[in-house]
């Protein structure tokens, strides 16, 4: 094909758009990727990922060799790509639950200039109900000829690469009319690999293909909290939610999977999303619609809460000076990421009470050292548990999972653990002459 390839171009290299442009360079596209952070843009041609990512590091040094992707800070650079693809960040906005779309207008802005006729914006970004009506107005009242279709991305941190490549369904917000028919060939083409393996695709129009994107968020997070909420109720009746858990799994309406209790969600999305949306139904004047959101946000954050109170009744009530050794600082396991990090927030509440907390984490001490200097980490499991007095597993990596309860016993001054996130094999913990403390359980 070589020349007569549909150029793409990612504006933004976060998580998404690094992940996005390195994977659509995997598929044999053409790819260039913007973003104005220089230093990232440094990284990213050197074949360098930026963050933990399993697999993104092999794709974007094969990819940057090959010359099929490369990267830039110079906006002016993206024109002559046919699609650009739209992946900047929609952080929450200080003190308000809404998100902030800063960064959204500013990219198309900067965009416009550069857009030439029949050009297809494809918005990634997650964003509230309405934006993309809104930029299609902008980009026509700019006489580009531009098209724009809203293409929201499902992949899960840790296995971005995977969902990127192979997602569950794909799902395209486009124009009507023969613009949208258009915009819908344009992104055929670029999905052609998932659309040969008959990967499910839901045409539709900008609201819903928005509203999708927010509404699997706010169903994932309403289904964990649902769970915490039974590990609330398990706690003071001495059931166990994990039992319950399984039980209620096997029920193929129901499925097992996101019912794991514990100390709840974090990450990038989830928290922010169902927030945003909490705001935007209240702009719609909707708000009770999504009302049951704030009991979702709350019955989350109680968890984490619950975590650290169980540390501190384990220790007879109080923690001032004494070692704790945290396990876990990311989000979930196999990332970096310590956005609103549960694991880190139990580590700063512990630290607030007087506790000497000792952190580790595989891959998230470099970002949490950053944001919290004030607490201390050690890059082995065994100096976080050298003479702790009690130990948390607050993020659930394998390396955790698999710690050996009578080695790890050797090394504490006291047997206690409390288990985050329900990983441990209470049993063998106990066994091994442990008091183990699960979320949820007897
Ligand atoms: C989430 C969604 O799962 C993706 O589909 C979506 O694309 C993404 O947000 C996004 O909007 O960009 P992610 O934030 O990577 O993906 O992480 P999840 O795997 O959803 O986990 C979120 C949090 O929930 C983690 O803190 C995890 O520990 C927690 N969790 C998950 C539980 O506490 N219990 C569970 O059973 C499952």
């Amino acid at each position: 094909k070589g020349d007569d390839r549909v150029k793409i171009s990612v504006i933004g290299c976060g998580y998404l758009g690094a992940v996005h442009a390195a994977s659509m360079a995997e598929l044999g596209h053409d790819v260039i990727g913007f973003d104005v952070d220089e230093a990232k843009i440094r990284s990213l041609s050197a074949g360098e990922a930026p963050f933990f990512e399993p697999g993104l590091p092999e794709i974007l040094k094969s990819a940057t060799a090959s010359g099929r992707l490369r990267f830039t800070s110079d906006v002016t650079e993206l024109k002559g790509a046919k699609v650009h693809f739209l992946a900047v960040g929609t952080p929450q906005k200080a003190g308000e639950y809404a998100a902030d779309l800063t960064y959204v207008d500013l990219a198309v802005e900067s965009l416009i200039p550069q857009l030439s006729e029949g050009d297809l914006l494809v918005g990634k970004s997650t964003v509230p109900v309405g934006t993309a009506a809104r930029l299609a107005a902008r980009i026509d009242a700019s006489g580009s000829g531009a098209l724009l279709a809203w293409n929201p991305e499902f992949l899960r941190e840790g296995f971005a690469v995977k969902d990127t490549i192979s997602p569950d369904r794909l799902v395209y917000g486009i124009p009507e009319g023969e613009r949208g028919l258009v915009a819908k060939a344009l992104l055929d083409e670029i999905y052609a690999t998932a659309l040969s393996n008959d990967t499910p695709l839901v045409v539709t129009d900008y609201a819903t293909a928005e509203l999708v994107k927010v509404s699997a968020n706010a169903f994932l997070a309403t289904k964990i909290s649902f769970i915490n909420a039974m590990a609330e109720i398990a706690e003071v009746t001495g059931a166990d939610v994990t039992q319950l858990a399984d039980a209620i799994g096997f029920d193929a309406r129901i499925g097992r999977r996101f019912l794991n209790a514990g100390v709840g969600f974090g990450g990038g999305c989830l928290p922010k999303d169902i927030r945003a949306f909490s705001a935007r139904a209240e702009e719609l004047g909707r708000g009770e619609s999504v009302a049951f959101l704030k009991e979702v946000d709350a019955i989350n954050l109680r968890r984490r809460q619950r975590a650290v109170d169980l540390v501190v009744e384990s220790l007879g009530g109080q923690v001032y000076q004494k070692k704790i050794a945290v396990l876990g600082l990311a989000f979930k396991p196999d990332s970096d990421d310590i956005r609103d990090s549960p694991a880190l927030d139990v580590a700063v509440q512990l630290h607030g009470l007087g506790a000497e907390v000792v952190a580790t984490d595989p891959e998230a001490i470099a970002n949490s050292a950053r944001k919290h200097p004030q607490l201390s980490f050690t890059e082995t499991v065994e100096d976080a548990l050298h003479g702790a007095e009690a130990v948390v597993v607050v993020t659930e990596w394998k390396e955790f999972r698999e710690l050996d309860p009578v080695a790890a016993k050797a090394l504490v001054a006291n047997a206690i653990v409390i288990d985050g996130r329900n990983c441990l094999d209470a049993e063998a913990w106990r066994a091994a002459g442990w008091t183990y403390r699960g979320m949820g359980r007897p």
